[in-house]
């Protein structure tokens, strides 16, 4: 059977549109409807009029669409679940809460904002206590607008984007449970140990070896990298800011090494583009969705059977919407 054949005819066919982030594989990735980093993903996918989303990506996104949207039946071809967002659960971000309430700062001096790879769970926890989702491509506006409340920013779960941002704008952060207590409550942004396991695989000796071997080259990653890698860098950028810096702001021959995921760097190959490590830096659950499943996924909408639906609870969608939507007024 050809597969990509058969996923355009039920395309056609059915109320459906396809979202993909640009971590899927080639072959998902050239049949979506729509493509883009996770705020442009959460953004789209609630404009489109299908009544149907399948979401090729990682379960918070899928989820992020469903709470902004509930009226919209929103599918994932594998739910499978962002690494980072499983490193954040309710109980561990009350018990981080707990450390430093114990340590003399309460919660109404706490502002929590939580990076989009979070759950619907996490999400809707960050919005009861007047808080904000960010994603990459606007933590640093999000942060500022936090920073207003003149509150501590409680930043979860990645650890490397709050330390980030704190050292763009110029403010003290500190990480629960590495750094000593005296350090977190004197930090300006206080940041869960959460972190993205691919990203990590990027180290500023990577950047060393390209800058010694093409010494023009500039270095461009994503904030998710460790902050020793950022500092090094020439660019950092979500992943469609990556992508709009390296296809329209660079010139065809410069040379570029890129540090996020390879699916996405391995299609701007033809750019002067480089994998910023000698490990293939892939996204295993990222890379979980086939040709197939999207296939089973849209049979599952036209035989009325609705595999891999994405539900949340009202009372999670009502909190969890508050903190997005809070987001997008910013
Ligand atoms: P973007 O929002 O930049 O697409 O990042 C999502 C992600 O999971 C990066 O690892
Ligand atoms: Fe999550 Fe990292 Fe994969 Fe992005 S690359 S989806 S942060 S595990």
């Amino acid at each position: 059977m050809d597969l990509k054949n058969e996923i355009l005819k039920l395309k056609e066919e059915l109320d459906v549109t396809i979202v993909a982030h640009f971590y899927q594989k080639d072959e998902v990735f050239e049949l979506a409807d729509i493509v883009g980093d996770s705020l442009e993903l959460a953004k789209r996918a609630i404009a489109t009029e299908s009544e149907n989303i399948i979401f090729c990506g990682v379960g918070f996104m899928g989820e992020s669409v469903k709470v902004l949207s509930p009226s919209k039946r929103v599918f994932m071809p594998k739910i499978a679940c962002c690494a980072m967002a499983k490193m954040i659960d309710v109980d561990y971000y009350n018990n981080n809460l707990e450390i430093l309430n114990k340590a003399g700062l309460s919660n109404d001096n706490i502002l929590p904002i939580t990076y989009i790879n979070s759950s619907a769970a996490v999400k809707a926890a960050v919005g009861k206590m007047g808080g904000y989702v960010c994603t990459s491509a606007n933590a640093y506006k999000i942060i500022e607008r936090g920073l207003e409340s003149g509150k501590k920013i409680f930043f979860v779960p990645d650890r490397c984007l709050g330390q980030n941002f704190a050292k763009q704008i110029g403010l003290k952060s500190a990480v629960v449970g590495i750094d000593p207590i005296e350090k977190v409550l004197e930090a300006d942004i206080i940041c869960f140990n959460g972190f993205c396991s691919v990203h990590q695989l990027f180290t500023p000796e990577d950047i060393d070896f390209f800058r010694e071997k093409y010494p023009d080259i500039i270095v461009a990653v994503h904030p998710e990298c460790d902050p020793a890698v950022v500092d090094k860098a020439d660019f950092v950028g979500s992943t469609s800011q990556l992508i709009k810096y390296i296809t329209q702001d660079l010139s065809p021959d410069q040379k570029v090494v890129v540090g996020t995921e390879y699916n996405m760097v391995n299609r701007l190959r033809e750019k002067n583009t480089y994998v910023l490590s000698s490990t293939k830096p892939e996204c295993p659950t990222m890379n979980e969705t086939t040709l197939e499943d999207l296939y089973n996924t849209l049979l599952s909408i036209k035989n009325k059977t609705y595999t891999n639906e994405i539900f949340v609870s009202d009372d999670t969608v009502k909190y969890a919407r508050i903190a997005l939507e809070r987001m997008f007024e910013v």
